[in-house]
């Protein structure tokens, strides 16, 4: 009788086991860096957010305030490129906004190099209909702490177009200060606009 029980306790004692590597693989498959509980949370791309990802880039007011190698329109096929390229990157360089689970923006960083590499360049967007709800400005607090902490590296650069003012708030409102503005340094829909280099840094 004794031996029964102990046999029914470790079958059930396994399947526990068998649920709870199960859940940590489909954690890890889902890669958060946010703790739980939070609104907004930055989490790895997957292709289920193709679709998604082309709706809401695929606008021409988040791309006014990008640089010209992003395609416009976006289409799923460039969303496919991107999300594909990302699985191969380690540690995560990009990764997508979640508000109250939803889907409704990006965040990333591009590493540079030689004389460069204690640098990165940071770049986000959120998807129109979530502007103005502080999405951006938590989800670039999460992606600092994040990359000072993953990267060997000392500075996180962000360049901004003088006309993107919501953009200059959202870090400032991170720390980051204005470093200098490079006078109609970018050249935009064939205008020529000034750039505001916005920094955060551990050693000045
Ligand atoms: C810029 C962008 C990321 C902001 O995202 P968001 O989630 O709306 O930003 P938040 O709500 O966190 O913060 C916006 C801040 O800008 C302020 N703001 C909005 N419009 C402003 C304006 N015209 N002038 C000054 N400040 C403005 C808001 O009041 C808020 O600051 P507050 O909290 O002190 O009130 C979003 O508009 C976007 O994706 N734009 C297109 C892509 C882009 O510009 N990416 C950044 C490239 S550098």
């Amino acid at each position: 009788m004794s031996i029964i029980k102990v046999k029914i306790v470790n079958s059930n004692f396994l399947v526990i086991l068998i649920n709870y590597f199960f859940y940590l693989n489909l954690l890890k498959l889902k890669k958060s860096i946010t703790p739980a509980m939070h609104k907004t949370v930055l989490k790895s791309w997957e292709k289920v957010d193709i679709p998604i990802l082309a709706t809401y880039f695929n606008n021409i007011r988040i791309w006014n305030n990008l640089r010209d190698y992003i395609p416009h329109p976006y289409t799923e096929d460039d969303a496919t490129k991107f999300i594909e390229a990302q699985e191969v990157i380690d540690p995560i360089q990009n990764f997508s906004i979640l508000h109250e689970d939803e889907l409704c923006g990006g965040i990333g960083i591009i590493l540079k190099e030689d004389i460069y590499r204690m640098n990165v360049e940071l770049a986000y967007w959120i998807a129109e209909p979530f502007w103005g709800k502080g999405i951006a400005t938590e989800a670039v607090r999460q992606m600092t702490e994040y990359t000072f902490e993953k990267f060997a590296i000392n500075r996180i650069i962000a360049e901004v177009f003088e006309y993107n003012p919501s953009s200059m708030r959202v870090l400032e409102k991170n720390g980051y200060y204005l470093q200098s503005v490079s006078r109609k340094g970018v050249l935009k829909n064939d205008y020529l606009y000034d750039n505001y280099i916005w920094i955060k840094q551990k050693i000045y």
